[in-house]
């Protein structure tokens, strides 16, 4: 069956694509990738008074007024005792000294030394549209392509020639883009790191396949081997070890899933995103990954199809990138080929299975299965707008859908709580994220007035029109480097690395209840019609994820189901009629009035 993919595996680079991600020229251009990240920014460290003003300020919709008062002094004494003006010198000695001050701590702490499986609890998935196949031979067919997409983009990060992103007009990292290819998670006991074979001296030529819950080696491209590799080959002892880092070595995995649970129409997304993010649990298609892979492409023989990644090289927008590229060039109906030369035949990669990693293998899948009960997700597509209204209103779009999430969970809470909103760092080398705190006193402001029939449509407008003005001057100022976050983490860990007793800010309440997040939203952009979608953070809370188009959005809400108090399905409900009330109250109240 897999045979089938080598004669379908062209070479790359071989179609005109019309909109696909262009080269900035068709040659490689050596050298053109360092030359752009050393043009960037450093990371700043924001001055300390302002974060801590900040703080304060992020602290007031989400702790009580005495909670609030404790951290109020507790700030005072961190800011004028010494303390907080000695590790802010040593997070600048930090920046002085190294390209991104935060992003190799960033990789530890938010990811590497995370001790909860990466699958739900960090891995993104992506579902994509679903595709006009319901058999073997069209998932092969689709699977040949998107193989193909996926060389064609690889291409451009070999050849440096993949174009530079810009965000609010500024150059962007494109660090990201050269990780996620040929690399793969490595767990370890107390921290798991990261491997990537793209810059070694024998790039990998493979990708691997998995289908039926077996591994297989697929070479993808046409080089010539010699007698005496084939010779090392044919003497190597194939043991796990070599198995496994055929796997990571690979430039990315495929999974060819088997048919998953029948579901209703409005039943179908939800369920690929269950199957993007776990694969469904042991009896489906869980055993058809490898979760510490970088990228695994996932194609079902119903049709469906999409993504699954771990998260700790890159963040989304760069795989959404790679997913945008492969969707075009698939569409791409005549891909013209050179005379094909077959593939050499996929391998069969053999695992030599224990009575003890039986046992290990059965509770894994005791866990997993556990997750994938617990694990609630609604995938919608909100049709009545999407980012024509709010641009028509002169209000950011993505504003505007976040103040919309902050009165869904406010009508369900009547409380407001702290959310994270990602926030691209990548306007500084090897930049990251930060947090953009969409619970403002605005935001507060405005979701407790609006459904409180004392107070005037008009008033109400103003309100949320400062509430999303809010909101976008966070974003603003958290994509400029000078969001409190990530300088708050600065501070602890330079605390934590200079052996100092940690500050009593940080074991606040307050801190605490800063970080427990319930709500964890992240706007993913995509000119596919697709839509990412990730686990909760905390056990109490809701992942969003969204994808606005210019005339609808799609979300994808999860919940644990353990928790008696969330449920993605009423969440999705409840921000469908936020958003269409808030559009109704922009609508129904005459500008000219205002
Ligand atoms: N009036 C009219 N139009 C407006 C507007 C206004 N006041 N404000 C914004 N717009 C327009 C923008 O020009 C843009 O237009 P486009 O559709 O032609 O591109 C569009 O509305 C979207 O802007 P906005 O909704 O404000 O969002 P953004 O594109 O600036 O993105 C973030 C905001 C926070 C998502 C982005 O800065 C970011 O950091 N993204 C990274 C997310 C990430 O890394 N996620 C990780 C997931 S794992």
């Amino acid at each position: 069956m897999l045979g089938f993919l080598r004669t379908m595996v062209g070479k790359s680079g071989m179609v005109k694509p019309s909109c696909l991600v262009r080269p900035v020229a068709v040659t490689r251009i050596t050298g053109r990738y360092l030359a752009h990240q050393e043009s960037l920014p450093k990371l700043p460290v924001p001055p300390l008074k302002q974060t801590c003003d900040r703080y304060l300020a992020v602290l007031e919709p989400i702790v009580e007024e005495d909670e609030l008062q404790h951290t109020r002094r507790l700030l005072e004494e961190f800011q004028t005792g010494g303390v907080g003006e000695r590790l802010q010198k040593g997070l600048e000695r930090r920046a002085r000294k190294m390209e991104n001050w935060l992003s190799d701590w960033w990789l530890k702490v938010a990811y590497l030394d995370y001790r909860m499986p990466v699958v739900v609890h960090s891995s993104p998935g992506v579902v994509l549209p679903r595709m006009e196949f319901h058999d073997r031979q069209g998932q092969m067919r689709f699977a040949a392509k998107m193989i193909s997409g996926v060389l064609n983009f690889k291409t451009m990060i070999d050849n440096e020639t993949l174009p530079v992103e810009h965000l609010g007009g500024q150059a962007l990292c494109m660090h990201q883009y050269y990780q996620v290819l040929s690399s793969c998670r490595i767990p370890g006991t107390k921290s798991d790191s990261i491997v990537n074979y793209s810059q070694g001296r024998r790039p990998p030529s493979h990708i691997t396949v998995v289908h039926n819950f077996q591994f297989f080696v697929l070479d993808v491209y046409n080089r010539p081997k010699t007698w005496a590799k084939a010779y090392s080959t044919l003497i190597k002892d194939r043991t796990n070890k070599e198995s496994v880092r055929a796997i990571q070595k690979s430039i990315i995995t495929v999974c060819l899933d088997a048919p998953m649970p029948r579901a209703s129409e409005e039943q179908y997304r939800s369920r690929a995103a269950v199957q993007m993010l776990h694969g469904g649990g042991s009896r489906w298609n869980s055993g058809n990954r490898w979760f510490d892979k970088t990228i695994q492409f996932i194609i079902g023989e119903d049709g469906s199809c999409g993504v699954i990644y771990e998260h700790a090289p890159a963040e989304g927008p760069p795989i959404i990138k790679l997913i945008d590229h492969v969707v075009e060039y698939m569409k791409q109906s005549e891909m013209v080929r050179t005379p094909m030369v077959p593939l050499p035949m996929p391998r069969k990669l053999r695992f030599n299975i224990t009575p003890e990693i039986k046992n290990n293998i059965e509770k894994a899948k005791q866990n997993l299965n556990i997750m994938v009960q617990d694990l609630d997700v609604r995938v919608i597509v909100f049709p009545h707008f999407g980012k024509n209204v709010p641009k028509s209103h002169k209000m950011s779009p993505d504003a505007f859908i976040q103040i919309a999430l902050q009165l869904a969970y406010y009508r369900m809470y009547k409380v407001c709580c702290a959310t994270y909103e990602s926030a691209s760092l990548r306007m500084f080398r090897l930049g990251r994220t930060d947090t953009i705190r969409s619970a403002s006193i605005d935001s507060a402001k405005f979701v407790k007035a609006m459904d409180n029939s004392a107070i005037q449509n008009m008033e109400k407008v103003a309100l949320f029109e400062k509430a999303v003005r809010g909101h976008r001057t966070y974003t603003d100022m958290a994509i400029r480097g000078q969001a409190i976050d990530r300088h708050l983490l600065g501070l602890k860990l330079t605390a934590i690395e200079d052996l100092t007793s940690l500050p009593e800010i940080f074991m606040d309440t307050s801190y605490a209840k800063a970080l427990h997040y319930n709500l964890s939203t992240s706007q993913v952009p995509a000119k596919t019609d697709c839509v990412m979608c990730f686990g909760p953070v905390v056990p109490d809370g809701y992942g969003v994820c969204y994808n606005p188009m210019d005339e609808h959005i799609n979300f994808a809400v999860s919940a644990f189901n353990s928790c008696e108090d969330t449920n993605a399905s009423r969440m999705a409900q409840t921000l469908e009629e936020a958003l269409v009330d808030l559009r109704d109250l922009l609508e129904q109240t005459p500008k000219a009035k205002l």
